[in-house]
């Protein structure tokens, strides 16, 4: 029998999910079949439901639906919970189980594949949305010295760390403001905001990269202003993509109990856009 996955989204057509999991699916042998379902925005539960009473083991979620991934889950892991959001379902006979492994790719990309060591650095999150709150707890718990959230609305990032996200990553200080309340240099800055979208720049001062600094954009298959600014400022450059295949690595072992090698996936698709 061939398990049946799936990702949900609105769009969904341009998704390279499926071209990830099967690379990781042929890399391990496993027996599965892995589609793009475009779920109607006023009708993604339903779409989730139908395709698991169709015999669906599982779906990875995707904009706009993870909060409603969220809502639907009959139980949560921590790392969703911290994040408001589930990007990764498993159905079995005990029910809907969300989880959240936008977080943990993104760590895995930053310590794996980028050799980034995060333990005493200081960090800069740009956005407060739900692509910023999915990556909080897993930071923290690489125990940086410091991670500073901005937002263009202050509050919203304040709203973040108050009350803060149980913190494992001991001694981390944990702080929020706007953009005029950066100060210091940073080890890691990361876009999370929507900005790159919109081929905005957010509002960053000069000087901001320390020696050897790394400038992470979560959004991937065009330069941005914000990477383009940052190699202006003499620091490292990363896209998303390495994310976007560490957080499929991820939900593929809480299927499958086996853990795919992500590098020639990065690879393949840097090489076939
Ligand atoms: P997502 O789920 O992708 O995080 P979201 O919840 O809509 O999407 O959040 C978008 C984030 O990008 C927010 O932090 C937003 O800032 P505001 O909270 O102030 O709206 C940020 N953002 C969007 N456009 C931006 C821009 N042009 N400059 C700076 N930040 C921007």
């Amino acid at each position: 029998m061939t398990d049946r996955y799936a990702v949900f989204g609105n769009p969904i057509a341009h998704s390279k999910s499926p071209r990830i999991h099967a690379a990781f699916a042929a890399q391990t042998g496993q027996n599965l079949t892995y589609e793009t379902r475009l779920a109607p925005l006023d009708g993604f539960a339903e779409a989730v439901r139908a395709f698991r009473e169709a015999g669906g083991r599982g779906a990875n979620v995707t904009v706009p639906f993870k909060e409603q991934a969220y809502a639907m889950a009959d139980r949560l892991s921590e790392r969703a919970q911290s994040a408001g959001a589930v990007n990764t379902l498993t159905f079995d006979a005990t029910g809907v189980h969300g989880d959240n492994t936008d977080g943990v790719g993104l760590v895995n990309d930053l310590a794996g594949n980028l050799g980034l060591e995060l333990a005493g650095k200081r960090i800069l999150l740009m956005g407060a949305g739900g692509a910023a709150r999915g990556v909080v707890l897993p930071l923290l718990e690489k125990a940086p010295s410091e991670l500073f959230i901005v937002n263009r609305t202050a509050a919203k990032a304040r709203e973040l760390v108050a009350p803060a996200p149980r913190r494992r990553g001991a001694g981390a200080t944990l702080a929020a403001g706007g953009y005029a309340d950066i100060s210091g240099q940073f080890d890691l800055v990361i876009n999370a905001t929507a900005a790159s979208l919109a081929g905005d720049l957010p509002p960053l001062p000069a000087g901001l990269f320390a020696e050897g600094a790394l400038a992470y954009d979560m959004m991937y298959g065009r330069d941005t202003p914000f990477l383009a600014f940052a190699r202006g400022e003499g620091a490292r450059c990363a896209d998303g993509l390495g994310m976007l295949v560490e957080q499929a690595a991820a939900a593929f072992f809480l299927w499958r109990g086996v853990q795919p090698a992500t590098a020639p996936v990065i690879a393949m698709l840097r090489g076939y856009p």
